[in-house]
């Protein structure tokens, strides 16, 4: 059975976020195309992660640039490493990801990169090549939801933009392949219009769900 794994890096829940009620409508949709796909959900708020600091900093250098064994390692690196390794297997066990992010700014919520970091592990989710680095998550397929309050696209602020364009070059270089994003925009400069903008993202996640993943990912 394929699996989707369903990412939010937003704390307001889903009674204040824009962005997570634009997911559900995604979700919903999905499940009416493909009810045969499991669907987890995982809020980075509420998830006990590691986060990059100098006990996995220091493992991370032992195990991949000096060729220790996870044995060698002091205990609080093995710990933290071997936390990381299974949240990295667990995401490598999906087929499916569906990331929902507020724009804060001008990037992601810090939460989403800490996340994401965890994921980086060379041999494991890309690989050093004579042609340089190659992403090894293969047959796998993932979209980002992001709102925004100010309106970037089309406009000059759309050069500087930096999370929805980082997320997919992260999940790119792992070798993910990646939908055209949903994003939706102004919901704070109009705030006469935010029912308004809110069903058109709706709207426009419903059908992004259809054209997400008509057929198996490894058909
Ligand atoms: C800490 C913080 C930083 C923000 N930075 C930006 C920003 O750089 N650009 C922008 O357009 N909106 C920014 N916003 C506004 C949110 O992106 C906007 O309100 C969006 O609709 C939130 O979606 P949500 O309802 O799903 O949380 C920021 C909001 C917060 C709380």
């Amino acid at each position: 059975m394929e699996k989707l794994l369903y990412i939010t890096a937003n704390p307001k829940g889903l009674e204040k976020s824009k962005g997570l009620k634009i997911g559900e409508a995604f979700l919903e949709s999905f499940h009416r195309v493909r009810p045969d796909v499991s669907i987890k959900k995982v809020d980075l708020f509420s998830l006990d992660f590691p986060q990059m600091d100098a006990d996995l900093v220091s493992a991370r250098g032992k195990l991949a640039g000096y060729g220790y064994t996870l044995d060698q390692l002091l205990d609080i690196e093995r710990e933290k490493i071997t936390k990381m390794h299974d949240l990295a297997n667990e995401f490598i066990s999906y087929d499916y990801y569906v990331f929902v992010s507020p724009m804060w700014n001008l990037n992601s919520p810090a939460i989403l990169k800490a996340y994401i970091d965890n994921l980086f592990i060379a041999g494991k989710t890309f690989a050093h090549t004579a042609n340089g680095p190659k992403g090894l998550l293969m047959n796998k397929k993932a979209i980002h939801l992001q709102t925004r309050g100010g309106q970037y696209t089309g406009t000059p602020m759309e050069a500087l933009e930096s999370g929805d364009r980082y997320l997919k070059i992260a999940l790119r270089f792992l070798g993910i392949e990646v939908a055209e994003s949903v994003i939706t925009e102004g919901f704070d400069i109009n705030p006469l219009k935010v029912p308004e903008i809110l069903a058109q993202g709706q709207e426009n996640a419903r059908l992004a769900a259809i054209d997400f993943a008509p057929t198996p990912v490894t058909a």
